[in-house]
């Protein structure tokens, strides 16, 4: 399928590394104009740099925890677009976290600090949910197309998840309501995930390498870029309140009878 993003806006969170970078890619690619955020000054820059490669790109640093900061930057993409057509809630946490990174395989829920606890939930439930508070009004009159970026369903619920795996179990019940109250508006609400431990930077140290010795799967970060473009594209019209996994993507395509190739 040629897809052509020319004309079509992206406010990607968490763009400046991992799996949001590689999406950001991918629909610049198509011709998307995307706007990437994050915390990090260097780490925003140095990908707003090398997406340039790649077509019509922007930056505005953004801590989804902080509504002063997701408010300003909502502002400035009234000021400068005005319409968006998708919202890609990416931005998130895991256990390299203060608090968290040192925890010894097999600890108890009861040794994580609560300050580790929140710090987790503020970013990967509140934060997604602040985010689209203050974007959706760039979509209620046009429609358009929200992501929400989550986990594969065993990890929220396995031992030694917490607090990761709630704050995505979460976020998956706020997007199946969000889908619910949407759907008269044209909004289609997903979430996506890539289906897997992934080689990005939120990998605790030791874990990859631990990963790759056991001769277990370690995906790559674009394994969700058929499917995001998949979501960006008019063969999605209508699908919404599902969840697609970067991995298994071509086989939900083929249980659905959805014929699509990002080619
Ligand atoms: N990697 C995996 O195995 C895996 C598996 C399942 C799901 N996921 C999900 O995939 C998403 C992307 O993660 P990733 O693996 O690509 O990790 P990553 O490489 O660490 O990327 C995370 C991105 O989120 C940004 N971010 C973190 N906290 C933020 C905040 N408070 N405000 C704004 N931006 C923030 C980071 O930039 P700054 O730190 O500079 O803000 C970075 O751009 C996450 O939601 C994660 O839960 C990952």
């Amino acid at each position: 399928m040629d897809i052509d993003l020319r004309g079509y806006s992206v406010f990607l969170t968490g763009g400046s590394s991992g799996l949001g970078y590689e999406m950001a890619k991918a629909l610049l690619r198509r011709g998307a104009s995307v706007v990437i955020s994050a915390r990090g000054k260097q780490r925003l820059e140095n990908a707003y740099e090398t997406l340039g490669a790649y077509g019509d790109v922007y930056s505005i640093q953004m801590d989804v925890r902080d509504e002063a900061s997701v408010r300003t930057a909502a502002e400035w993409f009234a000021k400068n677009f005005g319409k968006l057509d998708m919202l890609v809630n990416n931005a998130g946490i895991g256990g390299n976290e203060p608090g968290l990174e040192g925890l010894p395989a097999g600890h108890s829920f009861y040794d994580i600090p609560v300050a580790s606890v929140r710090n987790v939930i503020e970013t990967n439930l509140v934060g997604y949910f602040t985010v689209t508070k203050y974007f959706v009004p760039f979509m209620l009159e046009g429609g358009g197309s929200i992501v929400y970026v989550t986990t594969s369903d065993a990890t929220m619920v396995r031992k030694g998840q917490i607090p990761y795996g709630p704050s995505k179990a979460g976020a998956e019940a706020m997007c199946t309501i969000m889908s619910q109250e949407l759907s008269d508006s044209g909004i289609a609400v997903n979430l996506l995930c890539p289906g897997g431990f992934t080689d990005t930077a939120m990998a605790p140290k030791g874990l990859l390498e631990s990963h790759l010795r056991n001769g277990r799967t370690v995906l790559a970060p674009d394994v969700m870029n058929e499917a995001i473009l998949f979501l960006a594209s008019e063969a999605s019209a209508g699908i919404t309140g599902e969840k697609l996994v970067g991995k298994d993507f071509r086989q939900w395509l083929t249980e659905k009878g959805i014929e699509f190739t990002a080619d």
